[in-house]
């Protein structure tokens, strides 16, 4: 088990979020980068912070081209590397086999057993030995994350620490920080997606729409999460 993480207050800068969460969370720390804009914008604080700072992404192998293309933007751009988490291949190959390549369509159990393979699974292997990891999730999100803390105890994962250096920042606070420090953009976010994943359950949104619209645009809100954030421990007390 971690160290019990600092109650930090409201309004602390996503720089000091970061830095409380390299420093004290006992060893080794990664960032899981989607390569979406919040990500991006993370690892760019974190190349300021770590001189080799710890990247993973999980290759669903079902990722639109534009992350890919991204990656290597941002792989040349910062001169870091990204560490690759695939699935495991025998379950994919079962999963293909026994119910073809879109059975995450036919019901939220369908959907969550093919993120259970393709995202949880290789996410508890990149997870493994660390003391903790970084992600840009914000509350502002989804009515799923509304309770998200800048840095919580992950009881999914054993205790480590959770870092979520953007939890109160909003959509508009990140673009302005990408641009202000060039930070590049996932082509993706340009042509009307405000949250990317994978190719085949991510979709743009119509103006107006909800930002996380496009994700499993077949299912209610309340369902849209993947398995990777699962609610943990808020580090302020009395937020329970
Ligand atoms: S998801 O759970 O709905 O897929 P979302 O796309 O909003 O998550 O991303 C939230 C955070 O989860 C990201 O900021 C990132 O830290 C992590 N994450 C999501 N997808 C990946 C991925 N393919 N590889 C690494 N980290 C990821
Ligand atoms: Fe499968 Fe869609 Fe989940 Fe990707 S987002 S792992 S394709 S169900």
């Amino acid at each position: 088990m971690s160290p019990r993480p600092p109650a930090l207050p409201p309004g602390t800068p996503a720089g000091e979020i970061l830095r409380a969460g390299l420093e004290g969370a006992g060893g080794p720390v990664a960032l899981a980068c989607s390569f979406s804009l919040e990500d991006v914008v993370v690892l760019h604080m974190l190349t300021t912070l770590a001189a080799a700072p710890r990247v993973f992404a999980l290759d669903t192998g079902r990722l639109p081209e534009e992350t890919y293309e991204i990656a290597e933007t941002v792989r040349a751009r910062y001169g870091v590397e990204v560490r690759w988490y695939f699935p495991e291949r025998e379950a994919v190959e079962r999963l293909e086999t026994d119910k073809g390549l879109f059975s995450f369509r036919d019901s939220v159990e369908d959907r969550r057993e093919c993120c259970r393979i393709r995202k949880v699974e290789p996410l508890g292997r990149a997870l493994a030995g660390l003391a903790g990891w970084i992600t840009g999730l914000r509350r502002e999100q989804s009515v799923t994350r509304t309770a998200v803390e800048p840095i919580e105890v992950d009881l999914a994962h054993g205790g480590i620490w959770k870092i979520n250096p953007l939890a109160e920042w909003t959509w508009d606070e990140v673009e302005a920080y990408a641009k202000q420090h060039g930070v590049p953009v996932h082509k993706l976010h340009r042509a009307g997606y405000p949250s990317i994943g994978c190719a085949p359950c991510t979709r743009a949104v119509r103006p107006g729409e909800h930002p996380r619209a496009g994700r499993w645009w077949w299912e209610d809100p309340q369902h849209k999460e993947c398995g990777l954030h699962v609610a943990a421990e808020p580090a302020r007390p009395g937020r329970n």
